[in-house]
């Protein structure tokens, strides 16, 4: 985006609403994030991936990197001058500015690592498509091996089956390397050209320009011969053959399905060799795509590094919800294990705030209502926690020692000594997700 001409004043009611496109993850949902980067930050560790967090803006040089034809630079970008004179933007991708991290630092290769983070494109803002929105992704630089590029896809396939989410597939393609690329783009490139003069001037622009992006194109006009255009697979050298049949092969070992997509070159210019997308079912079609990735091998060296191959993927943290909403019987995440109902009826005292902090140092997600609320509502509010347990502190179960105990999820309820609760919910959610 350049300088705008004239600023546009929201009205007076918006000011004070969040801006078109952008929103707020509350409670419940936000125990649902974490759970999911939980989840993915486990699996990465598990295959020795370090966390790396990277600033939110960067030179717009490091940006302009992932190719200046594409609609995410030379459309969406949130590009600003800093009180400095600095030309900056705000980060719309995360490989970026882990690859310019990695030219800066010069970590001992292979760098495998892993983030969460916010991105931004100034995208037509829909269900699924906004102008923030968070990614975890993985970046492993140093390394061709194939090897690599199967556990980059297999660690998001696994993430997604972490998460319980169905209807997922895997599309995969080849975009050749230095070698195949040029032969490649002439082939496309006459293709198209043949057929330019009834398609307009954007679409002779975008011929000229990089004919890959005319690939992705979504203008319906274009579908015919973008159809019909050849294929990348049928231009690939022999190592980049060699290495997409090695890729093939490991995917199978791992039992990971996946479909041949010839015509996927995703949005970035940065793409060499391997590039994979997994889409869902449930969503719609222009926003099913619920992460992707793929091998950038010339990237480092366009940021001044030395040349160093490089995948990695990023999985839209809001579509994998919207997914798992859709999905209807996905299990709820992050839910309280245990919601207090204190029955006493002495507002102030303190029996149910140490029973309280006694279920959390034993490593419950427990909590409790304030303010003396009425035993019925307190009930709601461990219904609205998504409590898996209430327990009560009623008079009848007190002169027992005792508290009563309900299932939330099954409605069955128990009487258990005060003293043993621990060691009970221990033995019950014994094998079931908690936060103990
Ligand atoms: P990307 O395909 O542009 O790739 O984005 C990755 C994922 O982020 C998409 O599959 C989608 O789930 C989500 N996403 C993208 N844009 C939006 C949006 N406007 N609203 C909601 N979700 C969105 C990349 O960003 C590359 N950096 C991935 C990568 C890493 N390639 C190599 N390493």
């Amino acid at each position: 985006m350049g300088p705008v001409a004239s600023a546009v004043v929201p009205p007076a009611d918006d000011v004070f609403r969040a801006p078109k496109g952008v929103h707020d993850v509350l409670p419940p949902e936000s125990a649902r994030w974490v759970d999911l980067v939980a989840r993915f930050a486990r699996r990465v560790r598990r295959a020795g991936y370090g966390m790396v967090v990277s600033p939110l803006f960067e030179h717009v040089e490091v940006f302009e990197r992932v190719g200046e034809h594409t609609d995410v630079v030379a459309k969406e970008m949130y590009a600003f001058t800093d009180k400095g004179g600095r030309q900056l933007a705000l980060r719309p991708e995360g490989t970026a500015g882990v690859v310019r991290a990695y030219v800066q630092h010069h970590p001992t290769p292979p760098w495998k690592v892993w983030y969460v983070a916010p991105n931004f494109r100034y995208e037509r803002a829909q269900k699924g498509r906004y102008r923030q929105h968070w990614q975890v992704g993985v970046e492993v630089l140093g390394t061709d091996d194939p090897g690599a590029d199967v556990e980059v896809i297999a660690l998001l396939d696994g993430f997604y089956r972490d998460l319980g989410l169905t209807g997922v597939k895997l599309l995969l393609n080849s975009m050749g390397d230095a070698e195949s690329r040029p032969g490649y783009v002439a082939a496309l490139r006459e293709h198209l050209l043949a057929h330019a003069d009834a398609l307009g001037d954007e679409f002779r622009a975008r011929v000229h320009a990089n004919p890959l992006r005319v690939l992705d194109a979504k203008v319906e006009d274009w579908q015919d011969v973008i159809e019909r255009a050849p294929q990348l697979t049928e231009h690939l050298s022999e190592a980049s053959r060699v290495h997409f049949e090695l890729v093939q092969e490991g995917l199978q070992a791992l039992g990971i399905d996946y479909e041949l997509a010839p015509r996927l070159v995703r949005g970035f210019d940065y793409y060499t060799s391997t590039t994979f997308e997994f889409q869902t079912a449930a969503l719609d079609a222009a926003q099913n795509a619920i992460g992707g990735g793929g091998r950038y091998d010339g990237l480092a060296e366009q940021m001044g590094g030395a040349p160093t191959p490089g995948i990695g993927f990023g999985a839209g943290i809001e579509r994998v919800m919207l997914a798992l909403d859709a999905q209807g019987d996905a299990p709820m995440l992050g839910g309280l294990d245990v919601f207090l109902v204190d029955g006493l009826g002495a507002p102030g005292g303190t029996e149910s705030l140490v029973l309280v902090e006694l279920l959390r140092e034993a490593g419950f997600a427990a909590d409790r209502a304030f303010g003396g609320r009425s035993v019925k509502a307190q009930w709601k509010a461990a219904d609205r926690a998504g409590a898996r347990f209430g327990v009560m502190l009623g008079r009848d179960e007190a002169a027992r020692d005792a508290v009563a105990v309900k299932d939330l999820f099954s409605g069955e309820q128990v009487e258990v000594p005060r003293t043993g609760l621990v060691a009970w919910l221990q033995a019950r959610t014994a094998g079931e997700e908690t936060t103990a």
